[in-house]
Protein backbone atom coordinates (compact mmCIF):
# COMPACT_ATOMS: atom_id res chain seq x y z
CA UNK A 1 0.00 0.00 0.00
CA UNK A 2 1.24 3.62 -1.31
CA UNK A 3 -0.06 7.10 -0.98
CA UNK A 4 2.23 9.39 -3.11
CA UNK A 5 1.75 12.80 -2.72
CA UNK A 6 2.90 14.94 -5.98
CA UNK A 7 3.90 18.79 -4.61
CA UNK A 8 4.92 21.83 -6.92
CA UNK A 9 7.78 22.95 -5.10
CA UNK A 10 7.91 27.05 -6.67
CA UNK A 11 5.12 28.60 -8.32
CA UNK A 12 3.21 26.10 -9.79
CA UNK A 13 3.75 25.06 -13.39
CA UNK A 14 6.47 22.67 -12.60
CA UNK A 15 5.04 19.92 -14.48
CA UNK A 16 3.17 18.30 -11.57
CA UNK A 17 0.70 17.00 -14.21
CA UNK A 18 3.15 15.24 -16.66
CA UNK A 19 4.85 13.50 -12.96
CA UNK A 20 1.25 12.44 -11.57
CA UNK A 21 -0.15 10.89 -15.21
CA UNK A 22 3.24 8.75 -14.62
CA UNK A 23 2.71 7.86 -11.24
CA UNK A 24 -1.16 7.48 -11.56
CA UNK A 25 0.03 3.62 -13.97
CA UNK A 26 0.69 2.23 -10.91
CA UNK A 27 -2.31 4.17 -8.37
CA UNK A 28 -5.73 2.93 -8.03
CA UNK A 29 -6.93 6.17 -7.22
CA UNK A 30 -5.70 9.76 -8.34
CA UNK A 31 -7.16 12.90 -6.15
CA UNK A 32 -7.15 16.73 -5.88
CA UNK A 33 -7.44 18.25 -2.56
CA UNK A 34 -7.31 21.74 -3.07
CA UNK A 35 -7.49 24.33 -5.36
CA UNK A 36 -9.67 25.00 -8.38
CA UNK A 37 -9.24 25.40 -12.10
CA UNK A 38 -7.39 28.04 -11.32
CA UNK A 39 -4.65 25.28 -12.01
CA UNK A 40 -3.55 23.96 -15.61
CA UNK A 41 -2.03 20.52 -15.47
CA UNK A 42 -0.74 19.42 -19.13
CA UNK A 43 -0.14 15.80 -20.11
CA UNK A 44 1.10 14.47 -23.47
CA UNK A 45 0.30 11.61 -24.57
CA UNK A 46 -0.64 9.20 -28.09
CA UNK A 47 0.69 12.14 -29.76
CA UNK A 48 -2.21 14.34 -27.68
CA UNK A 49 -2.08 17.21 -25.60
CA UNK A 50 -4.36 17.50 -23.01
CA UNK A 51 -5.18 20.83 -20.95
CA UNK A 52 -6.40 19.62 -17.40
CA UNK A 53 -7.91 22.30 -14.76
CA UNK A 54 -10.39 20.88 -12.47
CA UNK A 55 -10.57 16.59 -13.43
CA UNK A 56 -7.58 14.87 -11.64
CA UNK A 57 -4.96 13.72 -14.23
CA UNK A 58 -5.64 10.83 -13.41
CA UNK A 59 -8.74 10.39 -15.74
CA UNK A 60 -6.81 9.57 -18.34
CA UNK A 61 -5.47 6.41 -16.80
CA UNK A 62 -8.21 3.74 -18.61
CA UNK A 63 -10.03 1.88 -15.23
CA UNK A 64 -8.67 4.72 -12.16
CA UNK A 65 -10.83 6.35 -10.00
CA UNK A 66 -10.48 10.12 -10.40
CA UNK A 67 -11.18 11.81 -7.16
CA UNK A 68 -12.06 15.51 -6.49
CA UNK A 69 -11.40 16.27 -2.43
CA UNK A 70 -13.47 18.21 -0.28
CA UNK A 71 -10.92 20.82 -0.04
CA UNK A 72 -11.11 21.65 -3.91
CA UNK A 73 -13.21 24.51 -5.16
CA UNK A 74 -15.42 23.77 -8.09
CA UNK A 75 -17.05 25.38 -10.40
CA UNK A 76 -20.00 22.86 -11.49
CA UNK A 77 -20.18 24.99 -15.29
CA UNK A 78 -16.46 24.27 -15.77
CA UNK A 79 -16.40 20.57 -14.52
CA UNK A 80 -19.25 19.74 -16.70
CA UNK A 81 -17.55 21.43 -19.69
CA UNK A 82 -14.37 19.44 -18.89
CA UNK A 83 -16.03 16.09 -18.93
CA UNK A 84 -17.54 16.64 -22.15
CA UNK A 85 -14.37 17.82 -23.81
CA UNK A 86 -12.80 14.59 -22.68
CA UNK A 87 -15.86 12.64 -23.63
CA UNK A 88 -15.46 13.74 -27.55
CA UNK A 89 -11.60 12.91 -27.41
CA UNK A 90 -12.86 9.50 -26.45
CA UNK A 91 -11.38 9.19 -22.74
CA UNK A 92 -14.12 7.71 -20.22
CA UNK A 93 -14.62 9.74 -17.73
CA UNK A 94 -16.98 7.37 -15.34
CA UNK A 95 -14.22 6.86 -13.46
CA UNK A 96 -14.92 10.31 -11.42
CA UNK A 97 -15.69 10.84 -7.66
CA UNK A 98 -16.85 14.51 -6.65
CA UNK A 99 -16.82 15.11 -2.79
CA UNK A 100 -20.42 15.81 -1.20
CA UNK A 101 -18.39 18.61 1.29
CA UNK A 102 -16.75 20.63 -2.00
CA UNK A 103 -17.37 23.99 -1.97
CA UNK A 104 -18.97 25.37 -5.47
CA UNK A 105 -17.62 28.19 -7.34
CA UNK A 106 -21.01 30.82 -7.84
CA UNK A 107 -20.94 33.62 -10.20
CA UNK A 108 -20.57 36.04 -7.70
CA UNK A 109 -17.17 34.76 -6.94
CA UNK A 110 -15.88 34.85 -10.59
CA UNK A 111 -17.09 38.70 -10.87
CA UNK A 112 -15.76 39.59 -7.21
CA UNK A 113 -12.70 37.91 -8.19
CA UNK A 114 -11.78 40.52 -10.68
CA UNK A 115 -13.43 43.29 -8.90
CA UNK A 116 -11.15 42.89 -5.98
CA UNK A 117 -8.01 42.91 -8.55
CA UNK A 118 -9.15 45.69 -9.49
CA UNK A 119 -9.39 47.58 -6.17
CA UNK A 120 -5.97 46.11 -4.67
CA UNK A 121 -3.49 47.91 -6.71
CA UNK A 122 -0.12 46.64 -6.36
CA UNK A 123 -1.74 44.46 -3.96
CA UNK A 124 -3.57 42.48 -6.17
CA UNK A 125 -1.77 38.57 -6.87
CA UNK A 126 -2.20 38.65 -10.47
CA UNK A 127 -4.90 36.38 -10.09
CA UNK A 128 -6.46 33.59 -12.45
CA UNK A 129 -9.87 35.58 -12.22
CA UNK A 130 -11.62 31.77 -12.13
CA UNK A 131 -13.16 32.89 -8.61
CA UNK A 132 -11.19 31.06 -6.24
CA UNK A 133 -9.99 33.47 -3.59
CA UNK A 134 -13.74 35.00 -3.00
CA UNK A 135 -14.53 31.45 -2.99
CA UNK A 136 -12.76 30.44 -0.12
CA UNK A 137 -13.48 33.32 1.71
CA UNK A 138 -16.78 32.11 1.59
CA UNK A 139 -16.24 28.91 2.69
CA UNK A 140 -14.00 30.53 5.91
CA UNK A 141 -16.89 32.87 6.74
CA UNK A 142 -19.33 30.04 6.45
CA UNK A 143 -21.41 30.95 3.67
CA UNK A 144 -20.55 29.10 1.15
CA UNK A 145 -22.46 27.04 -1.05
CA UNK A 146 -21.40 22.94 -0.87
CA UNK A 147 -21.80 19.72 -3.60
CA UNK A 148 -24.35 18.32 -1.06
CA UNK A 149 -26.66 21.78 -1.07
CA UNK A 150 -27.31 21.04 -4.18
CA UNK A 151 -29.23 17.59 -3.34
CA UNK A 152 -31.82 19.76 -1.03
CA UNK A 153 -33.35 22.43 -2.75
CA UNK A 154 -35.21 24.06 -0.12
CA UNK A 155 -31.89 24.36 1.49
CA UNK A 156 -30.25 25.47 -1.19
CA UNK A 157 -32.91 28.18 -1.89
CA UNK A 158 -32.93 29.26 1.98
CA UNK A 159 -29.12 29.94 1.46
CA UNK A 160 -29.19 31.87 -1.87
CA UNK A 161 -32.26 34.00 -0.50
CA UNK A 162 -29.54 34.71 2.25
CA UNK A 163 -26.13 35.24 0.38
CA UNK A 164 -27.27 36.53 -3.25
CA UNK A 165 -28.77 39.38 -1.37
CA UNK A 166 -25.91 40.36 0.13
CA UNK A 167 -23.68 40.07 -3.25
CA UNK A 168 -25.97 42.84 -4.52
CA UNK A 169 -25.35 45.17 -2.09
CA UNK A 170 -21.24 44.59 -1.70
CA UNK A 171 -21.77 45.40 -5.81
CA UNK A 172 -23.66 48.27 -5.31
CA UNK A 173 -21.45 49.45 -2.64
CA UNK A 174 -18.17 49.95 -5.09
CA UNK A 175 -20.57 51.65 -7.83
CA UNK A 176 -21.03 48.29 -10.23
CA UNK A 177 -23.84 47.58 -12.18
CA UNK A 178 -24.29 43.68 -11.02
CA UNK A 179 -27.61 42.66 -9.75
CA UNK A 180 -27.85 38.72 -9.06
CA UNK A 181 -31.79 36.91 -8.98
CA UNK A 182 -31.86 34.05 -6.80
CA UNK A 183 -34.19 32.32 -8.47
CA UNK A 184 -31.58 32.04 -11.52
CA UNK A 185 -28.40 30.96 -10.18
CA UNK A 186 -31.12 28.17 -7.98
CA UNK A 187 -32.57 26.42 -11.18
CA UNK A 188 -29.08 26.50 -13.05
CA UNK A 189 -27.05 25.17 -10.04
CA UNK A 190 -29.94 22.66 -9.62
CA UNK A 191 -29.50 21.88 -13.22
CA UNK A 192 -26.11 20.92 -12.32
CA UNK A 193 -26.26 19.05 -9.46
CA UNK A 194 -28.47 16.76 -11.88
CA UNK A 195 -25.77 16.57 -14.16
CA UNK A 196 -23.20 15.32 -11.97
CA UNK A 197 -25.20 13.17 -9.32
CA UNK A 198 -23.78 10.06 -10.26
CA UNK A 199 -20.32 10.96 -9.39
CA UNK A 200 -21.13 12.39 -6.27
CA UNK A 201 -19.62 10.35 -2.91
CA UNK A 202 -18.38 10.77 0.60
CA UNK A 203 -14.94 10.89 -0.42
CA UNK A 204 -13.44 10.29 3.28
CA UNK A 205 -15.37 7.17 3.58
CA UNK A 206 -14.30 6.14 -0.56
CA UNK A 207 -10.57 6.94 0.62
CA UNK A 208 -10.56 5.06 4.09
CA UNK A 209 -12.15 1.81 2.37
CA UNK A 210 -9.45 1.89 -0.41
CA UNK A 211 -6.74 1.84 1.73
CA UNK A 212 -8.04 -0.80 3.81
CA UNK A 213 -8.04 -2.68 1.22
CA UNK A 214 -4.73 -1.95 0.05
CA UNK A 215 -5.10 0.70 -2.71
CA UNK A 216 -2.42 2.63 -4.11
CA UNK A 217 -3.22 6.25 -3.65
CA UNK A 218 -1.76 9.18 -5.68
CA UNK A 219 -2.72 12.96 -4.24
CA UNK A 220 -1.92 15.11 -7.02
CA UNK A 221 -0.99 18.78 -5.71
CA UNK A 222 -1.92 22.21 -7.37
CA UNK A 223 0.00 25.90 -7.64
CA UNK A 224 3.14 25.11 -5.47
CA UNK A 225 4.47 24.84 -2.33
CA UNK A 226 5.52 29.86 -2.68
CA UNK A 227 1.68 30.37 -4.06
CA UNK A 228 0.59 28.49 -0.65
CA UNK A 229 -1.55 30.96 1.53
CA UNK A 230 0.21 30.33 4.82
CA UNK A 231 3.83 29.68 3.37
CA UNK A 232 3.97 31.02 0.17
CA UNK A 233 5.00 34.86 -0.54
CA UNK A 234 1.60 36.38 1.01
CA UNK A 235 -0.45 38.36 -0.19
CA UNK A 236 1.21 37.25 -3.46
CA UNK A 237 -0.32 33.82 -3.38
CA UNK A 238 -3.55 31.50 -3.72
CA UNK A 239 -5.98 31.29 -1.36
CA UNK A 240 -5.30 27.67 -0.35
CA UNK A 241 -2.84 25.41 1.33
CA UNK A 242 -0.53 24.01 -1.72
CA UNK A 243 1.66 22.15 1.06
CA UNK A 244 1.41 17.94 1.25
CA UNK A 245 -0.08 18.23 4.75
CA UNK A 246 -3.36 19.56 3.23
CA UNK A 247 -3.77 16.30 1.14
CA UNK A 248 -4.99 14.60 4.61
CA UNK A 249 -7.15 17.71 5.38
CA UNK A 250 -8.67 18.29 1.75
CA UNK A 251 -9.75 14.53 1.67
CA UNK A 252 -10.71 12.97 4.97
CA UNK A 253 -7.77 11.08 4.94
CA UNK A 254 -5.82 10.93 8.23
CA UNK A 255 -2.07 12.33 8.36
CA UNK A 256 -0.52 9.00 8.68
CA UNK A 257 -1.73 7.52 5.68
CA UNK A 258 0.30 9.83 4.01
CA UNK A 259 3.52 7.72 2.70
CA UNK A 260 5.88 9.51 0.54
CA UNK A 261 5.68 13.05 -0.83
CA UNK A 262 7.32 14.23 -4.00
CA UNK A 263 8.26 17.56 -4.91
CA UNK A 264 8.20 18.51 -8.45
CA UNK A 265 10.78 21.11 -9.48
CA UNK A 266 11.26 22.73 -12.41
CA UNK A 267 15.34 22.86 -13.33
CA UNK A 268 14.67 26.86 -13.41
CA UNK A 269 11.85 29.14 -11.90
CA UNK A 270 8.82 30.17 -13.18
CA UNK A 271 6.32 32.06 -12.27
CA UNK A 272 2.70 33.36 -13.34
CA UNK A 273 1.34 36.51 -11.70
CA UNK A 274 2.90 39.49 -9.29
CA UNK A 275 4.72 39.54 -6.39
CA UNK A 276 8.62 39.45 -5.73
CA UNK A 277 11.05 37.00 -7.79
CA UNK A 278 14.58 37.33 -6.86
CA UNK A 279 16.45 35.43 -9.72
CA UNK A 280 14.45 36.78 -12.40
CA UNK A 281 15.81 36.56 -15.50
CA UNK A 282 14.85 39.62 -17.62
CA UNK A 283 17.17 39.66 -20.94
CA UNK A 284 18.09 37.59 -23.62
CA UNK A 285 18.76 34.26 -21.33
CA UNK A 286 14.64 34.50 -20.21
CA UNK A 287 13.86 35.52 -23.26
CA UNK A 288 15.64 31.62 -24.63
CA UNK A 289 14.03 29.81 -21.49
CA UNK A 290 10.59 31.00 -21.71
CA UNK A 291 10.57 30.18 -26.27
CA UNK A 292 12.20 26.91 -25.28
CA UNK A 293 10.25 25.91 -22.58
CA UNK A 294 7.03 27.42 -24.22
CA UNK A 295 6.50 29.17 -20.53
CA UNK A 296 2.79 30.21 -21.33
CA UNK A 297 0.56 30.07 -18.70
CA UNK A 298 -1.88 26.81 -18.88
CA UNK A 299 -5.19 28.88 -17.99
CA UNK A 300 -4.89 32.45 -18.96
CA UNK A 301 -1.94 32.50 -21.72
CA UNK A 302 -0.17 35.08 -19.63
CA UNK A 303 3.93 34.83 -20.96
CA UNK A 304 5.07 32.99 -17.78
CA UNK A 305 8.26 35.24 -15.56
CA UNK A 306 11.47 32.55 -15.74
CA UNK A 307 14.44 32.32 -14.06
CA UNK A 308 17.61 30.34 -12.10
CA UNK A 309 16.54 27.94 -10.18
CA UNK A 310 16.73 29.09 -6.39
CA UNK A 311 17.61 26.61 -3.09
CA UNK A 312 16.55 29.35 -0.72
CA UNK A 313 13.24 28.87 -2.24
CA UNK A 314 13.72 24.83 -2.43
CA UNK A 315 14.66 23.94 0.39
CA UNK A 316 12.42 26.04 2.48
CA UNK A 317 9.62 23.86 0.08
CA UNK A 318 11.64 20.38 1.16
CA UNK A 319 10.88 21.57 4.56
CA UNK A 320 7.54 22.43 4.64
CA UNK A 321 6.37 19.34 2.75
CA UNK A 322 8.70 16.80 3.89
CA UNK A 323 9.94 15.87 0.70
CA UNK A 324 11.19 12.64 0.43
CA UNK A 325 11.93 12.24 -3.63
CA UNK A 326 12.34 14.90 -6.01
CA UNK A 327 11.36 14.79 -9.25
CA UNK A 328 13.09 17.25 -11.46
CA UNK A 329 11.39 18.46 -14.88
CA UNK A 330 12.68 20.66 -18.29
CA UNK A 331 16.04 19.80 -17.95
CA UNK A 332 15.75 19.59 -21.58
CA UNK A 333 15.11 23.22 -21.66
CA UNK A 334 18.28 24.62 -20.25
CA UNK A 335 19.59 22.61 -23.26
CA UNK A 336 22.02 24.99 -25.41
CA UNK A 337 23.23 27.67 -22.66
CA UNK A 338 26.69 27.85 -22.59
CA UNK A 339 26.28 28.33 -18.61
CA UNK A 340 23.76 27.87 -16.19
CA UNK A 341 23.32 29.62 -12.15
CA UNK A 342 21.94 28.42 -8.78
CA UNK A 343 21.26 30.53 -6.77
CA UNK A 344 22.47 29.16 -3.30
CA UNK A 345 21.56 31.85 -0.84
CA UNK A 346 21.29 35.49 -0.92
CA UNK A 347 22.94 38.71 0.46
CA UNK A 348 21.30 41.53 2.04
CA UNK A 349 22.89 44.21 4.22
CA UNK A 350 26.02 42.77 3.80
CA UNK A 351 25.06 39.43 5.72
CA UNK A 352 24.66 35.82 3.99
CA UNK A 353 21.04 35.20 3.77
CA UNK A 354 19.52 31.40 3.91
CA UNK A 355 16.21 31.49 4.69
CA UNK A 356 12.82 33.54 3.54
CA UNK A 357 12.12 36.43 5.41
CA UNK A 358 8.68 36.78 6.33
CA UNK A 359 8.77 40.62 5.38
CA UNK A 360 8.34 39.58 1.78
CA UNK A 361 8.54 43.02 0.69
CA UNK A 362 12.15 42.94 1.52
CA UNK A 363 13.10 40.08 -0.65
CA UNK A 364 13.52 43.16 -3.81
CA UNK A 365 16.45 43.98 -1.77
CA UNK A 366 18.41 40.80 -1.37
CA UNK A 367 20.53 39.84 -4.08
CA UNK A 368 21.25 36.33 -5.26
CA UNK A 369 24.41 34.53 -4.82
CA UNK A 370 24.93 32.24 -7.72
CA UNK A 371 26.77 29.05 -8.39
CA UNK A 372 27.59 28.72 -11.93
CA UNK A 373 28.00 25.56 -13.66
CA UNK A 374 29.54 24.64 -17.00
CA UNK A 375 26.36 24.15 -19.92
CA UNK A 376 25.21 21.70 -21.50
CA UNK A 377 23.94 20.62 -25.83
CA UNK A 378 20.68 20.22 -26.73
CA UNK A 379 20.23 16.11 -27.44
CA UNK A 380 18.14 13.88 -29.16
CA UNK A 381 16.15 13.56 -25.92
CA UNK A 382 13.50 11.29 -27.39
CA UNK A 383 16.66 9.08 -27.92
CA UNK A 384 17.83 9.78 -24.46
CA UNK A 385 14.89 8.46 -22.73
CA UNK A 386 15.25 5.18 -24.08
CA UNK A 387 18.64 5.37 -23.03
CA UNK A 388 18.96 6.46 -19.21
CA UNK A 389 19.85 8.82 -16.57
CA UNK A 390 23.46 8.03 -17.04
CA UNK A 391 23.66 9.03 -20.41
CA UNK A 392 22.65 12.69 -19.70
CA UNK A 393 25.38 15.00 -20.14
CA UNK A 394 27.68 15.18 -17.64
CA UNK A 395 27.20 18.66 -17.00
CA UNK A 396 23.71 18.13 -16.80
CA UNK A 397 23.80 15.12 -14.32
CA UNK A 398 26.23 17.59 -11.93
CA UNK A 399 23.69 20.20 -11.88
CA UNK A 400 21.03 17.89 -10.52
CA UNK A 401 23.41 15.66 -8.20
CA UNK A 402 24.37 19.15 -6.77
CA UNK A 403 20.65 20.02 -5.99
CA UNK A 404 20.31 16.56 -4.46
CA UNK A 405 22.85 16.93 -2.48
CA UNK A 406 22.18 20.14 -0.99
CA UNK A 407 18.38 19.63 -0.20
CA UNK A 408 19.41 15.98 1.30
CA UNK A 409 16.64 14.81 -0.61
CA UNK A 410 17.13 11.87 -3.14
CA UNK A 411 16.00 13.51 -7.20
CA UNK A 412 14.12 9.77 -8.30
CA UNK A 413 12.87 11.03 -11.96
CA UNK A 414 14.09 13.60 -14.25
CA UNK A 415 12.24 14.48 -16.89
CA UNK A 416 13.23 15.93 -20.41
CA UNK A 417 10.41 16.72 -22.39
CA UNK A 418 6.71 16.67 -22.26
CA UNK A 419 5.65 13.31 -23.51
CA UNK A 420 4.76 10.50 -20.98
CA UNK A 421 7.91 8.20 -22.40
CA UNK A 422 10.14 11.50 -21.79
CA UNK A 423 10.72 10.50 -17.45
CA UNK A 424 14.25 8.94 -17.01
CA UNK A 425 14.15 7.08 -13.27
CA UNK A 426 17.44 7.79 -11.21
CA UNK A 427 18.54 4.81 -8.95
CA UNK A 428 20.60 5.80 -5.77
P1 LIG B 1 1.71 21.83 -13.93
O1 LIG B 1 0.75 22.93 -13.69
O2 LIG B 1 2.72 21.70 -12.83
O3 LIG B 1 1.05 20.50 -14.24
O4 LIG B 1 2.55 22.24 -15.23
P2 LIG B 1 1.95 22.85 -16.61
O5 LIG B 1 1.35 21.77 -17.39
O6 LIG B 1 1.14 24.07 -16.36
O7 LIG B 1 3.30 23.39 -17.26
C1 LIG B 1 4.38 22.55 -17.51
C2 LIG B 1 4.67 22.59 -19.01
O8 LIG B 1 5.90 21.95 -19.26
C3 LIG B 1 3.65 21.82 -19.85
O9 LIG B 1 3.53 22.43 -21.09
C4 LIG B 1 4.28 20.43 -19.97
O10 LIG B 1 3.87 19.74 -21.14
C5 LIG B 1 5.73 20.81 -20.07
N1 LIG B 1 6.69 19.84 -19.54
C6 LIG B 1 6.59 19.02 -18.46
N2 LIG B 1 7.76 18.38 -18.27
C7 LIG B 1 8.60 18.80 -19.26
C8 LIG B 1 9.97 18.52 -19.59
O11 LIG B 1 10.66 17.75 -18.93
N3 LIG B 1 10.48 19.17 -20.67
C9 LIG B 1 9.76 20.04 -21.42
N4 LIG B 1 10.33 20.61 -22.46
N5 LIG B 1 8.48 20.34 -21.11
C10 LIG B 1 7.93 19.73 -20.06
P1 LIG C 1 -0.88 24.95 -11.54
O1 LIG C 1 -1.64 23.92 -10.75
C1 LIG C 1 0.88 28.94 -11.65
C2 LIG C 1 -1.22 32.10 -9.42
C3 LIG C 1 -1.88 33.22 -10.21
C4 LIG C 1 -1.75 34.36 -9.22
C5 LIG C 1 -1.99 33.67 -7.88
C6 LIG C 1 -3.42 33.77 -7.35
O2 LIG C 1 -1.11 24.89 -13.00
O3 LIG C 1 0.56 24.94 -11.15
P2 LIG C 1 -5.69 32.58 -8.03
O4 LIG C 1 -6.45 32.57 -9.32
O5 LIG C 1 -5.28 31.23 -7.55
O6 LIG C 1 -6.39 33.37 -6.97
O7 LIG C 1 -4.33 33.40 -8.37
O8 LIG C 1 -1.66 32.30 -8.08
N1 LIG C 1 -1.65 30.73 -9.81
C7 LIG C 1 -0.87 29.88 -10.49
N2 LIG C 1 0.36 30.03 -11.04
N3 LIG C 1 0.26 27.75 -11.72
C8 LIG C 1 -0.95 27.56 -11.15
O9 LIG C 1 -1.54 26.35 -11.07
C9 LIG C 1 -1.60 28.67 -10.54
N4 LIG C 1 -2.79 28.84 -9.92
C10 LIG C 1 -2.79 30.10 -9.47
O10 LIG C 1 -1.18 33.49 -11.40
O11 LIG C 1 -0.44 34.87 -9.19
MG1 LIG D 1 0.04 24.63 -14.67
Amino acid sequence: MDSVVIIGAQWGDEGKGKITDYYAERSDYIIRFQGGNNAGHTIEFRDEEFKLHLVPSGLLREGKKAVIGNGVVVDPEVLIEELDELKMRGIDTSGLVLSDRANLIMPYHKEEDALQERLKGDLKAGTTKKGIGPCYSDKAARYGIRVADLYNPESLKSKLEKIVPMKNRLFKAYGENKTWVVEEIYERYLSYGKELESYVEDVSVLLDKALKEGMNLLFEGAQGTHLDVDHGLYPYTTSSNTVSANAATGTGVGPLNLSSVIGVVKAYTSRVGTGPFPTELKGETGEYIREKGHEYGTTTGRPRRVGWLDLVMLRYSARVNSFTDLAVTCVDVLGGLDEVKICTAYTYTGEKVYDYPADIESLKDHEPVYKTFQGWDDQDWDEMAEKGYESLPENARRYLEFIEDDLEVPITHVSIGPKREQTLKKEG
